[in-house]
């Protein structure tokens, strides 16, 4: 049988794409943060993934502004990078697992979450540089990938509840998938940040530890924190975090917290890291 085994949260800053594939993390500005994820890269691979779930928000990428699904869930097998602007991250195709995609969404959707499939998209910084971040500068992605995007651009996004929810019905799915996979879910995006407007730049500190701690320590109650809570807190582009819920969701009841690395600032953002080990597995 397929179990989830561990959860990550990571934020996604393009500027850090940026900052390796131009080969600058030895720079005095971006140093300290690849650094602190040379430990979350050893700490993953000792929870030896055998497949990821990777929860993230496309950018206007692959939807655009003209199909704004709130959960979907590509089901193909390659996903290339998409050129955002400056060409593709140079960085390899993310293979999936189709097999499993379609598995996933029909429970999903049996399960009565009105997923969108994709069979077509390209995907961009938002489920890159987690992977980067995780995995390193690698020839090949360790294990297969699948997507599933949330929407968090465009009002209404989902509350933290049912993003919890999905991930609670994530878990029902994986755990009847008849192979014995490590599969490890992905929460992405945030941490406090505001990219436009007279707050641009905002971060606060205590409130993303907060976070931190109550994704052990009160999920529940993290999950019904309302979204002007993030937005006043933790600036409008904040409330990527809701996808956090879906991978706290995944994981059960009991979780130990393995690793945790915070740091401000990498571009506007503080910058979050968070490896949950579930106990249920
Ligand atoms: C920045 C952060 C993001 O989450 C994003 O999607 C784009 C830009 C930033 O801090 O520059
Ligand atoms: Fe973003």
């Amino acid at each position: 049988m397929a179990k989830i085994v561990a959860g990550v949260g990571c934020s996604h800053v393009p500027a850090i794409g940026a900052a390796l594939d131009m080969g600058k993390t030895e720079d005095p500005y971006w140093k300290p943060l690849f650094d602190g994820f040379k430990r979350s890269r050893e700490v993953l691979a000792e929870i030896k993934p055998d497949l990821v779930i990777e929860v993230y928000n496309d950018h206007g990428t692959a939807f655009s502004l003209q199909y704004i699904p709130t959960f979907a869930l590509g089901v193909q097998s390659e996903f290339q990078p998409a050129d955002e602007g400056w060409g593709p991250r140079p960085v390899p195709v993310v293979k999936g697992d189709s097999e499993f995609a379609w598995h996933l969404v029909e429970s999903l959707i049996l399960d009565e979450f009105d997923m969108t499939i994709i069979n077509e998209m390209e995907v961009d910084h938002g489920l890159t540089v987690p992977l980067s971040l995780m995995f390193g500068q690698v020839k090949e992605w360790p294990c297969p990938v699948i997507p599933i995007c949330v929407n968090v651009v465009t009002y209404p996004v989902p509350t933290g509840h049912r993003c919890m929810a999905l991930g609670k019905a994530i878990r029902k799915a994986v755990e009847a998938y008849d192979k014995d996979l490590r599969v490890v879910v992905f929460g992405t995006g945030g941490m406090s940040h505001q990219i436009h407007g007279e707050r641009c730049g905002l971060i606060n500190r205590e409130w993303d530890k907060n976070f931190l701690d109550r994704l052990t320590s009160d999920p529940e109650g993290l999950a019904a924190v309302p979204h002007k809570d993030y937005i006043r807190e933790a600036g409008a582009e904040g409330i990527e975090l809701v996808m956090w819920h879906v991978m706290r969701g995944a994981l059960g009841d009991k979780v130990e917290e393995a690793f945790r690395f915070y740091h401000v600032p990498a571009s506007n953002t503080a910058v979050g890291n968070i490896i949950l080990k579930s106990l249920e597995a």
